[in-house]
C-alpha cells in the first residue's frame, strides 16, 4: 500500500482563498485593514527565512504587515518597550515574536508582556489556559494547522488513538489539548511520548494517528507503526544543503518506508510548515474581528 499524501500546500492554498475572500469583505463593509507586526531577534537564518515568509504571505492576502528586526544584542527592556508600542498600535492587531529568543532575553516575560488580544501565537498563558478549558481563544498556529489538516482530509479523530511525540511548549503540549477536546475535531485518546519515554516504538505502534514534533530528523521509522496508520510529520530539520546552499530539509518521519505502510502522510516540505503560516493569518483576521466587535 502507498499512503495518499496529505498536502499543506494544496490545503492552505484553499485556506488562504478563504481568507483573502474575508479580509476583502472586512475592508469594503466595515473599513477594516487586520495587521500583523513580526519581531525578530538576531540573525538566525532559518528564522529569517520564517519571518518573511510570514510577511509575504500577510501582503498577498492583502493584511498591512510590519517587519522589525532586532540587533542580537539588544536588551530585555529594548524589546519589552517594543512590544508595549505595538500593544498599543491599533493599525496592529497581531503581534508575533519570533522564537527562538536569544540565550539573555527572557522569553515568558517578553511573551506575558504581548496583549493576549493581539497573540496570535497563542502562546500567552491567558490563551493557552482558554485553550485548555476549551475557551475562544486564538489557538498555537502549528496544532491549529495540523487539526485543519486532519479535518480537512476527512480523517476520523473520534475514539482514534493518537500518540504524540514530542512535548514542546509550540507543538507537543497544545497538540495533545486539542486532541483530546470534546468536539469533532478532538475526542481522541492521547498519548504523548517524548525524550525519557522508555520505549516510544510500543506506543507508535498502537497508533491510529502519529503526530510527530520531536525535531530528530526520520526518527520514525516504518518498523514503528502499524498498516494504515495517518502520519502528521511537523519536523523541518535542515539535514545539509545543496550545491547552490539552499537547505536540505527533512522530516521526523522517514517519510519513504512510512509511506508503505501509512493510509496517509503529510510531506516534509509541504506539509504542516505552509499550513503554520496560513493560520498566523486566520488568527490576525480573528484578531482584526474581534477588535472591531463583530466577534
Ligand atoms: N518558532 C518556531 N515556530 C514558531 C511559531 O509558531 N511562532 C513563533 N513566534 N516562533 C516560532
Amino acid at each position: 500500500m502507498s499512503a495518499k499524501i496529505i498536502s499543506g500546500t494544496e490545503t492552505a492554498k484553499a485556506i488562504r482563498e478563504e481568507l483573502t475572500v474575508e479580509v476583502a469583505e472586512l475592508k469594503d463593509k466595515h473599513n477594516i485593514v487586520p495587521g500583523l507586526v513580526t519581531i525578530l531577534v538576531g540573525e538566525d537564518p532559518a528564522s529569517q527565512s520564517y519571518v518573511s515568509a510570514k510577511n509575504k504571505t500577510a501582503k498577498a492576502l492583502g493584511i498591512h504587515s510590519e517587519q522589525v528586526t532586532l540587533a542580537a544584542d539588544t536588551s530585555n527592556e529594548d524589546l519589552l518597550a517594543l512590544v508595549e508600542k505595538y500593544n498599543n498600535d491599533d493599525k496592529i492587531n497581531g503581534i508575533l515574536v519570533q522564537l527562538p529568543l536569544p540565550k539573555h532575553i527572557d522569553e515568558p516575560k517578553i511573551l506575558n508582556a504581548i496583549n493576549p488580544d493581539k497573540d496570535v501565537d497563542g502562546f500567552h498563558p491567558v490563551n493557552v489556559g482558554r485553550m485548555v478549558v476549551g475557551e475562544k481563544c486564538f489557538l498555537p498556529c502549528t496544532p491549529h494547522g495540523v487539526l485543519e489538516l486532519l479535518t480537512r482530509s476527512g480523517v476520523e479523530t473520534s475514539g482514534a488513538e493518537v500518540v504524540v511525540v514530542g512535548r514542546s511548549n509550540i507543538v507537543g503540549k497544545p497538540m495533545v489539548n486539542l486532541m483530546l477536546q470534546k468536539r469533532p475535531a478532538g475526542n481522541s485518546t492521547v498519548t504523548v511520548c517524548h525524550t525519557r519515554t522508555k520505549d516510544m516504538a510500543f506506543h507508535t505502534k498502537r497508533a491510529d494517528i502519529i503526530i510527530a514534533a520531536a525535531g530528530v530528523p526520520k526518527m520514525i521509522t516504518a518498523d514503528m507503526v502499524k498498516d494504515g496508520v495517518v502520519v502528521i510529520d511537523v519536523g523541518v530539520n535542515r539535514i545539509g544543503k545543496t550545491e547552490s546552499g539552499k537547505a536540505i530539509l527533512a522530516g521526523d518521519v522517514d517519510f519513504d518506508g512510512v509511506k508503505e505502510k501509512a493510509a496517509a502522510i503529510t510531506p516534509v516540505p509541504g506539509g504542516v510548515g505552509p499550513m503554520t503560516i496560513t493560520m498566523l493569518m486566520k488568527n490576525t483576521v480573528q484578531a482584526a474581528k474581534q477588535a472591531a466587535g463583530l466577534i
